[in-house]
């Protein structure tokens, strides 16, 4: 598949070969600009390939009906949607029983941020705001929703990017426990402690797949993968996560 963006001369996915075994969770890990996010964009149907095609349970989804094609794709992307509605419409906007929206806000790790009522704006009579980081547990528990409620594949594009390292990878953990199995996900992060947890993990650069594997299976070839590890291992402690701080790092810094 090779995708560029309508009026760019240069394409941003370059003859992409990807698959990701259905009930799998595969991460997505390269540099900002390699095409992360045109790859997630390209399998909600926001785009299509000017050669190759995108297949979901071995259909061109280009055959498939958009609004049938949404229903089964949920996504969360860097800039996820707010809306100025209930914690209850924000997490399920199409609808759900409380026990569900209760239920993924809590795997989300946002139990007890406000009552399913409250309006996440202020200036609306007994509205509230929420922080970046509450917004994206709200965002991940929309996600969550939407697995209950039926949808097959979960994107899901730095949702977690205003976490701390350890609230990103224990949501994950989350996240992957609530969906392995019936539902096939594919996440983007630039955090080592979230993109093991994966089944598989794409190494993207320019455009192209260059690496392929389980986090073991990368490490044991010694190659991009395992480098941008040690990098990371190497200034910031064993883990590969932390420096003296605390602070974390992202892949995107290294080069
Ligand atoms: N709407 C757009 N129109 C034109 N070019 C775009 C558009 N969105 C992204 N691009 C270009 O496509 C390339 C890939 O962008 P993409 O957002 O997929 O990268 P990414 O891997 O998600 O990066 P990051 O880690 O920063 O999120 C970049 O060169 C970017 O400038
Ligand atoms: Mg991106």
């Amino acid at each position: 598949m090779t995708f560029g963006y309508p009026g760019a001369s240069r394409s941003v996915l370059e003859h992409l070969d990807l698959t990701i075994p259905a009930g799998t969770a595969m991460a997505i890990v390269g540099v900002n600009g390699a095409g992360k996010t045109t790859l997630a964009k390209l399998l909600c149907r926001l785009y299509d390939p000017q050669t190759g095609r995108v297949e979901v349970g071995g259909i061109d989804i280009r055959e498939l009906d958009v609004a049938d094609h949404r229903a089964r794709v949920t996504a969360v992307f860097q800039d996820f949607v707010r809306y100025e509605l209930s914690l209850r419409e924000n997490v399920a906007p199409l609808g759900a029983s409380d026990d569900v929206v209760l239920d993924a806000l809590d795997a989300a790790g946002g139990a007890g941020l406000a009552t399913l009522d409250t309006v996440l704006a202020r200036g609306y009579d007994g509205g509230t705001e929420l922080s970046g980081g509450q917004w994206q547990r709200v965002a991940l528990a929309r996600a969550l929703a939407a697995v209950r409620e039926g949808a097959g594949v979960v994107l899901l594009d730095e949702p977690t990017a205003q976490l701390d390292v350890r609230g990103e990878a224990e949501i994950f953990s989350r996240v992957l426990a609530a969906t392995r199995g019936a539902t096939t996900t594919l996440l983007v992060s630039h955090r080592f402690s979230t993109v093991r947890l994966a089944d598989r993990i794409c190494v993207l650069e320019a455009g192209r797949v260059v690496e392929l594997g389980s986090h073991t299976e990368l490490m044991a070839l010694g190659g991009r993968y395992r480098s941008m590890f040690d990098l990371q291992a190497s200034r910031f402690g064993s883990d590969g996560e932390y420096d003296e701080q605390g602070e974390e790092i992202v892949l995107d810094s290294l080069d």
